[in-house]
């Protein structure tokens, strides 16, 4: 079978983008790291134990994206960028939906 791919932007804080074609059934973690993007530190490697792979996940997305568990929400809460758009990059995957989606990343990941 074909892989599908789709176009994920990653925007980093200071506004650089990175488009770059990411896997379906990747997590937005995994296509970060696979493509060397910074900003995505994912300590735990997809856990969903560390909140270093924190997004945001902008308005225009959001019912693109399934809703996240509890224990997603409470390792955002540890995150001092954290807001209403927030989601650990490791813990949404990929759908052909997402196709031309930015995500941004936080000015850190502590
Ligand atoms: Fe650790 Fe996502 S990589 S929570």
């Amino acid at each position: 079978m074909d892989l599908i791919m789709v176009k994920i932007v990653y925007v980093e804080h200071d506004g650089t983008e990175h488009s770059v074609d990411v896997e379906v059934g990747e997590s937005i973690m995994e296509g970060a790291v696979s493509n060397s993007i910074p900003g995505i530190d994912a300590d735990c490697g997809g856990g969903g134990a560390c909140a270093t792979c924190m997004v945001f996940i902008g308005d225009e997305w959001k019912d693109k994206v399934e809703s996240m568990t509890d224990e997603e929400e409470s390792m955002i809460d540890f995150h001092e960028y954290k807001d209403d758009n927030s989601r650990l990059g490791c813990q949404v995957l990929v759908t052909e939906e997402f196709n031309g989606m930015k995500v941004k990343m936080p000015p850190s990941q502590y």
